[in-house]
C-alpha cells in the first residue's frame, strides 16, 4: 500500500486532495483539557471503522494528519483481510501521553467519538491503554480493548503473537512444503509484548530462536523464561546472521534497502506494522528470493480480539478466528504465485476485492 500524501505539506496542499480516498476526517478540539485529536474514517464499506487511538507528540498537525490518514487506510485493509465486518478508522491525539493525558482530556475525546454515532469504534494503540479506554467509555458507547474488569479482553498481544505464528507456519509450508518450524532458526527483533509470546510458540514447535532488543529488561525476561534462546546485541547483527526466518516485532520500517541486501532469512514474518520502508521493497525482497508475509495479514490477531470483544469476549472464539490467519496467509501466498506478484500486492488485491464485493451488498436496501 502506498501512503497517501506522504510527502505533502498541509500549507501547500488541499486537505481534500490529501485524504481523497477517505470518507471523513474529523478535527476535535477542547482547549480547556488540551485535547487536539484527528479521527479519520478511510472506508466504512464493510462496517463501522475500527482502529485504535494513538497518543503521540507529533511535531506538527500535518504530521498527525498524515499519520492518521495512512493508519486508517491500513485498518481498512487489515480488517477486510481478517474477514471482519469493520471498515478502516483510526484516531490520533496530539500530545505527550506521559505529560498531557488526563481524565478530562480522554473524556472530552470520548464525547467526540460518541458524536460519530458508531461510525468509528476506538481501541488502544501506541500511547493509550485499556485503562484509558475505560475512561473514554464513560462518555462513549463505541469503545473496545477495555480492561478485564470492564468486560474487556485484556492484552491483545497474546493473539497477535499466535496469529504471527500461524502466518509463519503457512509461509513455511509455501516455501518448504511443511508447516513445521522444527530445526529452523528464527530471529526476532523486539521481544516486547508480542515478540515474547512468539518465542514460546516457536520453541514449542522445535525452532531455534535468536532475539535482540534495545531494552535490556525485555531481553532479561525472555532469558529467564527461556534460557535456551540465543541473544545478539543488535538488529544489524541479527539480520546478517544465519536465519531461516526473520520476525520484525519492534518498530515500522524494519525492511529497508540495507536490511534486504544482507538478510539471510528466506522468510520474513513478524508483528510490526508497516514493515516495508518504502514502496518497491517488496519487489527487492522477491528478487532476492525472500518470501515476505504481509504485516497486516499476519498481525491481525489483536484487531480480531478487540472486534470479538464487541460481541462479548470469548477467548475460544477469538482464538479460533486468529487461527484462521493460517488460511488467509496461505490464500495470499497462493494468489501471489498465481498472479505472479509480490505477496504484499496479493494481500492488497484480496482486501480490495472483499471491500468491493461484500461492501457492495450494503447497496441492497433492507426497507
Ligand atoms: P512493545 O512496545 O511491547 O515491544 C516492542 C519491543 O521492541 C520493545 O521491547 C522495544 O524495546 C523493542 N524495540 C524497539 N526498538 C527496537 C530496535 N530498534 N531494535 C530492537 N528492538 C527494539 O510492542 P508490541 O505490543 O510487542 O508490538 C510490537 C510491534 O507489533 C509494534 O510494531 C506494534 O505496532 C505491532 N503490533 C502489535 C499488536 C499488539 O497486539 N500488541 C497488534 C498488531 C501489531
Amino acid at each position: 500500500m502506498s501512503t497517501p500524501g506522504s510527502s505533502a505539506d498541509l500549507s501547500t496542499v488541499d486537505v481534500f486532495d490529501l485524504g481523497r480516498e477517505h470518507e471523513q476526517v474529523v478535527f476535535a478540539s477542547d482547549p480547556a483539557s488540551g485535547l487536539k485529536a484527528v479521527i479519520a474514517l478511510h472506508s466504512t464499506a464493510l462496517g463501522p471503522g475500527l482502529g485504535g487511538t494513538r497518543f503521540h507528540p507529533y511535531a506538527s498537525t500535518a504530521d498527525a494528519v498524515r499519520d492518521v490518514l495512512a493508519l486508517s487506510r491500513g485498518m481498512s485493509y487489515k480488517n477486510a483481510l481478517a474477514g471482519l465486518d469493520h471498515g478502516g478508522g483510526k484516531a490520533v491525539i496530539i500530545g505527550d501521553p506521559r505529560r498531557d493525558k488526563s481524565e478530562a482530556l480522554l473524556r472530552a475525546y470520548g464525547r467526540f467519538v460518541q458524536s460519530l454515532h458508531g461510525r468509528y469504534l476506538t481501541a488502544c494503540d501506541v500511547g493509550t491503554t485499556s485503562v484509558d479506554m475505560d475512561l473514554i467509555a464513560r462518555e462513549c458507547d463505541f469503545v473496545t480493548g477495555r480492561t478485564v474488569a470492564h468486560g474487556g479482553a485484556g492484552d491483545s498481544s497474546v493473539l497477535t503473537a499466535y496469529g504471527v505464528f500461524q502466518g509463519m507456519r503457512a509461509s513455511a509450508e509455501h516455501l518448504w512444503g511443511s508447516t513445521s518450524l522444527e530445526g529452523r532458526t528464527v530471529g526476532i527483533a523486539g521481544v516486547g509484548k508480542v515478540g515474547r509470546h512468539l518465542v514460546g510458540h516457536l520453541l514449542d514447535d522445535g525452532a531455534r530462536v535468536v532475539v535482540t532488543d534495545v531494552h535490556a529488561p525485555a531481553v532479561d525476561r525472555v532469558r529467564t523464561e527461556h534460557p535456551e534462546v540465543t541473544v545478539v546485541a543488535t538488529t544489524e547483527e541479527l539480520v546478517a546472521s544465519d536465519l531461516d526466518v526473520y520476525a520484525p516485532c519492534a518498530m515500522g520500517g524494519a525492511l529497508d534497502d540495507d536490511v534486504v541486501e544482507v538478510l539471510k532469512a528466506r522468510i520474513v514474518c513478524g508483528a510490526a506494522n508497516n514493515q516495508l520502508a518504502h514502496p518497491g521493497i517488496e519487489k527487492a525482497l522477491e528478487e532476492r528470493g525472500i518470501l515476505y508475509a504481509p504485516d497486516y495479514c499476519v498481525n491481525s490477531g489483536g484487531v480480531i480480539q478487540v472486534a470479538d470483544e464487541l460481541e462479548g469476549f470469548s477467548f475460544e472464539r477469538a482464538h479460533q478466528r486468529a487461527a484462521g490467519i493460517f488460511d488467509t496467509t496461505r490464500s495470499v501466498l497462493d494468489l501471489a504465485r498465481t498472479d505472479g506478484v509480490p505477496a504484499a500486492l496479493a494481500a492488497d488485491r484480496m482486501a480490495e476485492r472483499r471491500m468491493r464485493d461484500v461492501g457492495r451488498l450494503h447497496g441492497i436496501w433492507l426497507g
